[in-house]
């Protein structure tokens, strides 16, 4: 039997379709405005799937959360339907006042908190109005999937879409899945549209030779071997695999050789569980028949995700929507990623001795050094490699275009401790004339330039304190 919440988001799923279904005609200019990540790639390609097939004609575009005056400016434009996915819900209220303001319908399907007002012109799902927590249950290309699904069962196996989804906001656990995504994988198997195996979840394991796979992986960031051509090559001939084999072509033994090879190189000290879950564990692979690439679902997240962040989500949203020619440039886009984060990993490693520690999080001050977009993934790839400690949450400062950028990471542990990085960077940020939100284990922020130590003071002030002793 599912859990009551369950049943309840799927009570307002039911809802939502209907809403989705009455409100579309061939005649309705939907705008869609998605996230630029893995996720928000995923989940509008779902829908876009769907309006294709109802031949409703529709405008996708990438965004971060939207600011007051882009809800403004949205507004104005002449469309009749506006969708918002994977943001939106802490948007309403702006949305509210110049969306449904103006008599169109809006469609709000997210996963991060927000608030939920009701509106006869408005559609709302997302599991915190339920009580399931969206960084963990479902993925907003799981919200996408529930209502589309509803509406005709041919999009049923599109359910792979909703796993690469939760896969790109990191929802997998070590032990798998929970909540609504457990399911999703369920179904996947049931339908036969994936299997699930074990295995090296190094990025490039189905799609390029192992030597250069290793001197890419960033997840994890391996030192001594990410990044060092020469190191991949000698330690791939000690093992006798063929440097131009492809890791998912290993066989069994081969590939639990390398494994083994690659913790033992690994600094004793810096092997966690965790580590080791990123490197070996569940691979989720799509069957041949599905002719989609990479076949392996982290690998396919990696590449929207790498599309996003170099600033072509429409370019791994062209290869959702099966265009070849879009797919190789997003396989190229991986790889051109890959090899900037391996640049972005080293210099973290070499400068390890800037982080400051306060008595709640660690933070790191990257001014210019890094991509203010690729700071909170680089936060994240190096408390999962090991390189920074993950006994409190983890903090990267960035300035971008006259302002900071505050990227913020938390593992499990510490939510479960009472941290909700989202919360607190809101009012951190709000306290110092910035704006800020997110999920419990990852949050994002934008504060006057001039306010880093008064925004770290705040900060120190609204965490609460998860390691136990003075420092
Ligand atoms: O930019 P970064 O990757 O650090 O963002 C972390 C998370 O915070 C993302 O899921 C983003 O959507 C979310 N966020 C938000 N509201 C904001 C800023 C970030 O929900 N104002």
């Amino acid at each position: 039997m599912p859990r009551v919440e369950i049943k309840e988001f799927q009570r307002r799923a039911d809802e939502v379709a209907s809403f989705l279904k009455s409100n579309l005609s061939p005649d309705t200019r939907v705008k869609i405005v998605t996230h630029t990540d893995a996720d928000g790639i995923s989940a509008a390609s779902i829908l876009a799937r769907y309006l294709h097939d109802r031949d409703v004609p529709f405008h996708v575009v990438f965004s971060r959360p939207l600011r007051h005056d882009e809800v403004v400016e949205l507004s104005k434009e002449d469309y009749d339907f506006f969708v918002f996915i994977d943001q939106g819900s802490a948007q309403v209220s702006e949305i509210h006042k110049h969306v449904l303001g103006e008599g169109r319908n809006v469609l709000i399907l997210d996963h991060h908190p927000g608030e939920f007002p009701e509106h006869s012109k408005l559609g709302h799902l997302n599991p915190h109005a339920c009580n399931l927590n969206g960084a963990s249950d479902i993925s907003a290309a799981g919200v996408v999937y529930s209502v589309v699904e509803r509406l005709d069962k041919k999009f049923r196996p599109m359910v792979w879409l909703a796993v690469v989804g939760a896969l790109g906001d990191r929802q997998e656990f070590s032990s798998g899945f929970v909540g609504i995504n457990e399911g999703f994988v369920k179904r996947a198997m049931d339908l036969n549209v994936l299997r699930v195996g074990k295995g090296l979840k190094l990025i490039g394991r189905t799609q390029s030779p192992v030597v250069e796979c290793l001197r890419l992986s960033i997840r994890p960031y391996l030192p001594g071997i990410t990044g060092n051509v020469e190191a991949c090559r000698e330690l791939v001939k000690s093992l006798g695999i063929p440097p131009e084999g492809k890791i998912a072509e290993l066989g069994v033994e081969r590939e639990a050789g390398l494994r083994d090879a690659l913790f033992a190189r690994s600094n004793a000290t810096l092997i966690s569980e965790e580590f080791r879950h990123i490197l070996w564990g569940p691979l989720y692979v799509l069957r041949e028949e599905i002719e989609v690439f990479p076949a392996e679902l982290h690998e396919y997240a990696a590449m929207l995700e790498a599309c996003g962040e170099l600033g072509s989500p429409n370019v791994g949203f062209a290869a959702t929507m099966g265009d070849e020619a879009s797919a190789t440039d997003a396989l190229a886009l991986l790889k051109r990623y890959q090899g900037r984060m391996v640049e972005v990993l080293k210099w973290l490693e070499g400068n390890l001795d800037a982080f400051e520690t306060t008595p709640k999080f660690r933070c790191i001050y990257v001014g210019r050094e890094i991509d203010p977009k690729m700071v909170g993934e680089a936060i994240s790839l190096a408390v999962e490699s090991g390189l920074v400690k993950a006994d409190r949450p983890v903090v990267g400062i960035a300035e971008s275009n006259g302002e900071l950028k505050v990227s913020a990471r938390a593992t499990r542990v510490h939510v479960a401790r009472g941290v909700n990085l989202g919360e607190s960077l809101r009012r951190a940020a709000a306290s110092v004339g910035g704006v800020g939100g997110g999920h419990d284990v990852a949050a994002a922020a934008r504060i006057p330039l001039t306010k880093r130590n008064e925004f770290i003071a705040a900060l120190d002030e609204t965490l609460p304190r998860v390691k136990e002793g003075r420092k």
